[in-house]
């Protein structure tokens, strides 16, 4: 589903490189909730953006339903981000002047998806998420807890092949932050739906059935230990 094959990655400034990602090996299968920790710096963001598509890496290759997404165009990669993978941003990143509903329905007014189809799927993905009675409030009337919960709406309502979270939790308090967890959880296991969840926190990722470790842009360990419920 997810294949990463000898990814490298380096940032090039004022004639020096820096070499943030060496050689990463992994694969995430269909249905899977994967954790991808490691201290701050150690690559996580770079190694996560380059699995979206948001950026080309130097070398190496990362595959999404068989399909290498570094060899795409410009056009062609914005194609199949829009209808293939998922996103959630620890500041949320939503339209504080649209509608809880709004924001989730945004992805599909970019796939040409009527009105009517578009609210129903909308309204019934902020239901699964706990948020059926806030549906029609701005944005910027939630709670940070609240809006992330819109922002993982938005990112399932395109059904991608993939949602990709880096530090989903990182501006929430302690209770919050398991809550969305549980979230993350509970949609992994009644929609099937694979994640990619970034954190420093070893108590956020030990929620999951595997941990992909780096250090310093090595991947230094690839546990499935089973999960904290089996
Ligand atoms: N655009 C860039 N240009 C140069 N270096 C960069 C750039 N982006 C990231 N880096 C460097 O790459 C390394 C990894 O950064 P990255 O953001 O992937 O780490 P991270 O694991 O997500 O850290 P954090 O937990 O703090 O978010 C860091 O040393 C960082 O300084
Ligand atoms: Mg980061």
């Amino acid at each position: 589903m997810l294949v990463i094959e000898n990814l490298s990655h380096m940032f090039r400034n004022g004639g020096e490189d820096t070499v943030v990602l060496q050689n990463i090996n992994f694969r995430v299968e269909k249905n899977e909730i994967v954790a991808l920790l490691g201290s701050s710096g150690s690559g996580k963001s770079t190694l996560l953006n380059l699995m979206a598509g948001l950026m080309k890496p130097t070398s190496g290759s990362i595959l999404i339903d068989n399909r290498a997404i570094e060899k795409m165009s410009e056009n062609e990669l914005a194609e199949f981000r829009r209808s293939h993978i998922g996103f959630i941003f620890q500041s949320y990143e939503l339209i504080p002047h649209l509608t809880v509903r709004e924001n989730v329905e945004l992805p599909l007014v970019f796939q040409g998806v009527r009105d009517k189809a578009r609210r129903e799927q909308a309204l019934a993905l902020l239901e699964q998420v706990g948020l059926g009675q806030k549906t029609e409030m701005f944005v910027s009337q939630l709670s940070g807890g609240q809006q992330q919960r819109v922002s993982i709406a938005r990112s399932l309502i395109t059904n991608p092949s993939v949602v990709f979270a880096d530090e989903p939790t990182g501006n929430l308090d302690t209770k919050t932050e398991k809550e969305i967890i549980d979230l993350l959880l509970d949609l992994n296991k009644t929609l099937g739906m694979t994640f990619v969840i970034v954190t420093h926190e070893h108590e956020v990722a030990k929620r999951t059935k595997r941990i992909i470790q780096l250090r310093d842009g090595v991947l230094v360990e690839d546990e499935d230990w089973g999960g904290e419920n089996e």
